[in-house]
């Protein structure tokens, strides 16, 4: 019953050959697109409001920053993603190279990432939402249903946070599954959103907003830098589509690296804009500062447009979220790590529905009950730390394993791990105590599931 026992690669290869393949016909743009989908959400929308008054106009940096540790790490993921590519992203990968307990803890923080990512966009989309119900119909919801306790004076639960995640969770248990199609579209029109922001925005900089440039100085672009991370978080849904890229080897670091950049480039125009027309200071509190930049240019109606945007493209960063999760779960109860009641699939929607009803539900309460910022930081937690172990792992594979057949490899290794590895535990250095405290009390959590449950019910135990 070793801790590092693992799946075979060759394998998990013929399983997913047997009956169930998907189809290989995701390219470059697809990939691309589909990172893009899972990639411009509450971080853009939502998040660069506290960042504007954590780091001033200096949130550039920051962004730039967070870009360069994902970038590495990317690289890192691309290498693991060619060599198993099967769909379960890291969890898997980690199964076949690095052993059962590791992958445990990965599959374990990436309930942090998929999971809670899912509720702080719905929080972000609740923001947009109320706003563009107040300006279009002059509508506002008693204050108790507008945010989590503490979010803002007088709220007790974010009703809108809720009831969105409620529609997804629905909308994903009847097998409303991503199609190209319907990803392409929703990105085009949150791309289409960010282009005119930046379009319109631009005219009314007043350069004289980005003086101090550092109001707070290298802390503070520091502190932004590891809380817009959550703005790049889902690029690593496109190693997740592995088993249905037609040419993983090129397409998968393509798509990430492309994908990573284009996202890159529009965050720090954005940033930039938004900053300069609007002092930093007045970003205080506000969860819509993207149409709040445009209120305050006098274009209340591109404003709107803008918050139609947000929500529509916030809506696809859900479905995507909550979509992986179902799966991660799936494959570690299909594996015996988790109980086998959320790897049962639905006869009629051949979807796992009671595990998407069972997240879905968590998901929601959490949305409604606590506020952003918090869930943010711990979102970032989670994934900073499995990026940091999916570095690890290609270190440690590259000496373990150093014949096999690697379709893409990361490049100048071992600077390329070692430097993600850096720069993820530097952004999670910068994140707040109380961040640190639910995360080592989540791991805990996890090691107690792990070693009284998952190890003895695995089903490596009967191979
Ligand atoms: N990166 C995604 C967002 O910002 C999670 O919403």
């Amino acid at each position: 019953m070793s801790l590092f026992r693992k799946r075979s690669i060759d394998k998990l290869l013929q399983d997913s050959q047997k009956g169930r393949s998907l189809k290989r016909d995701l390219g470059t743009w697809d990939l691309t697109l589909l990172g893009i989908g899972a990639i411009i959400g509450t971080g853009i929308f939502v998040l660069t409001g506290q960042g504007s008054v954590t780091a001033g106009p200096g949130l550039i940096l920051s962004f730039i920053i967070s870009a360069i540790a994902c970038g590495l790490a990317a690289l890192a993921y691309a290498e693991f993603a060619a060599l198993v590519p099967i769909s379960g992203s890291a969890y898997t990968y980690s199964y076949a190279t690095l052993g059962e307990f590791v992958a445990w803890i990965i599959g374990w923080d990436l309930v942090l990432e998929y999971l809670l990512a899912t509720s702080t966009v719905s929080v972000g989309w609740s923001g947009y939402f109320q706003n563009l119900l107040q300006g279009l119909f002059g509508w506002q919801l008693p204050t108790a249903l507008t945010g989590a306790p503490g979010a803002k004076e007088g709220a007790i639960f974010n009703l809108p946070a809720f009831l969105i995640v409620m529609v997804i969770t629905f909308l994903l248990s009847r097998g409303i599954t991503e199609s190209k199609r319907t990803n392409n579209v929703m990105v085009a029109i949150k791309v289409t959103v960010v282009l005119l922001f930046i379009a319109v925005g631009a005219n009314y900089v007043k350069p004289d907003n980005w003086q101090p440039f550092l109001p707070f100085g290298a802390s503070g672009v520091m502190d932004a830098a590891a809380m817009v991370f959550f703005a790049y978080i889902g690029f690593d849904a496109v190693a997740a589509a592995a088993e249905e890229t037609k040419n993983p080897a090129r397409d998968l670091p393509r798509g990430l690296i492309f994908s990573l950049g284009i996202c890159t480039l529009l965050y720090i125009i954005v940033t930039g804009i938004m900053t300069g027309i609007v002092p930093f200071g007045d970003f205080k509190g506000v969860d819509h500062p993207i149409s709040l930049a445009l209120q305050v240019a006098g274009q209340d109606w591109m404003a709107g447009v803008v918050d139609l945007g947000a929500i529509l493209g916030m809506t696809t960063v859900m479905l995507v979220m909550l979509y992986g999760q179902t799966r991660i779960f799936f494959s570690m109860s299909r594996d015996g790590l988790l109980p086998r009641r959320f790897s049962k699939v639905h006869p009629k929607f051949q979807t796992p529905f009671g595990a998407t009803w069972f997240l879905g539900i968590v998901a929601g309460l959490i949305g409604g009950f606590v506020p952003l910022d918090r869930l943010a930081e711990l979102v970032n937690i989670g994934t900073l730390a499995a990026f940091t172990l999916v570095s690890v792992g290609v270190l440690v594979l590259r000496k373990t394993q150093p014949n096999l057949k690697r379709p893409f490899r990361t490049p100048l290794v071992p600077f390329v791990p070692l430097a993600a590895i850096a720069a993820c535990i530097f952004l999670m250095s910068r994140l707040a105590a109380i961040t640190w405290i639910a995360f080592v009390i989540w791991l805990v959590i996890g090691l107690l599931i792990y070693f009284t449950y998952s190890k003895r019910h695995s089903t490596l135990n009967k191979d």
